[in-house]
């Protein structure tokens, strides 16, 4: 038996759109618990998909146990339950990092470059995590001037997002999905150690299948407003994938 078997569950200490998390026993863990919300525009699109905290708590635990494997320090301790997950409590550093792949999404409007040109070595972008101003684009100088972070992490992190994605580019690959982009969050723990958090899913990732080029992600919700049964089955399909060997 180890210590996290001791690990009881206290009060909610923040809720989000899809996610809950709880304090525990244990001053430094924290339990995420994944809800079966999708949501896009900054939530103003909206709809409950049955067991989609299920299929989500599973993809991310696959996810960070494959980066812990590979060197990545990472927040996620263990799987407890079919929602929830046992993790290092961290302070969340309000950036959204989001590596880019082949040009898609809010990239191709920005720069007016048609979609699906291949980034052979990716693109980093760095966003305000603030509801208010809609999470804006920001660059190095601006997070250093706000004081959510220093030169020297924000380096730091740099290298380790190449790291993470030149890991999972590959690691999709080997399951017949690009990983056009994906969006990761990064926090510190109480010995002041940058780690990877939050989550790696369909909801923050693209994924298209090799093959076909279909969607397999949030998109079939935030783009197509595909029906529930589709996007479930698309997810679902992302997991079953990672689960073949
Ligand atoms: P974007 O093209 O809309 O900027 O999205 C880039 C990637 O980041 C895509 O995989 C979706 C993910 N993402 C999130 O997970 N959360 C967000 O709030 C945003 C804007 C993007």
């Amino acid at each position: 038996m180890n210590q996290n078997s001791f690990i009881i569950k206290k009060s909610v200490f923040s809720e989000g759109k899809t996610k809950k998390i709880y304090l525990t026993n244990d001053p430094f863990k924290i339990i995420v618990h994944h809800k079966d919300n999708l949501t896009a525009l900054n939530g103003l699109k909206k709809i409950f998909l049955l067991d989609k905290g299920i299929l989500n708590n599973e993809i991310t635990t696959l996810i960070f146990r494959f980066l812990h494997s590979s060197g990545i320090k990472t927040h996620f301790i263990q799987k407890i339950n079919n929602r929830e997950q046992l993790c290092h409590k961290v302070q969340i550093i309000p950036l959204e990092f989001v590596i880019r792949n082949v040009v898609t999404g809010s990239l191709s409007n920005r720069l007016g470059i048609k979609e699906e040109k291949i980034i052979p070595n990716g693109i980093i972008e760095i966003f305000y995590k603030n509801d208010t101003l809609e999470d804006p684009l920001i660059n190095d100088n601006h997070a250093v001037f706000l004081g959510i972070i220093s030169y020297e992490e924000l380096n730091y992190i740099y290298s380790i997002v190449k790291n993470i994605n030149n890991l999972l580019k590959i690691y999709f690959l080997n399951k017949n999905i690009i990983l056009v982009d994906f969006k990761i969050e990064f926090g510190r723990s109480h010995k002041n150690e940058i780690l990877l958090s939050d989550e790696i899913s369909p909801d923050t990732c693209r994924f298209w299948d090799k093959k076909t080029m279909k969607k397999l992600d949030k998109d079939l919700f935030r783009l197509e407003s595909q029906k529930k049964d589709k996007i479930f089955d698309s997810y679902m399909e992302v997991l079953k994938r990672l689960n073949q060997e």
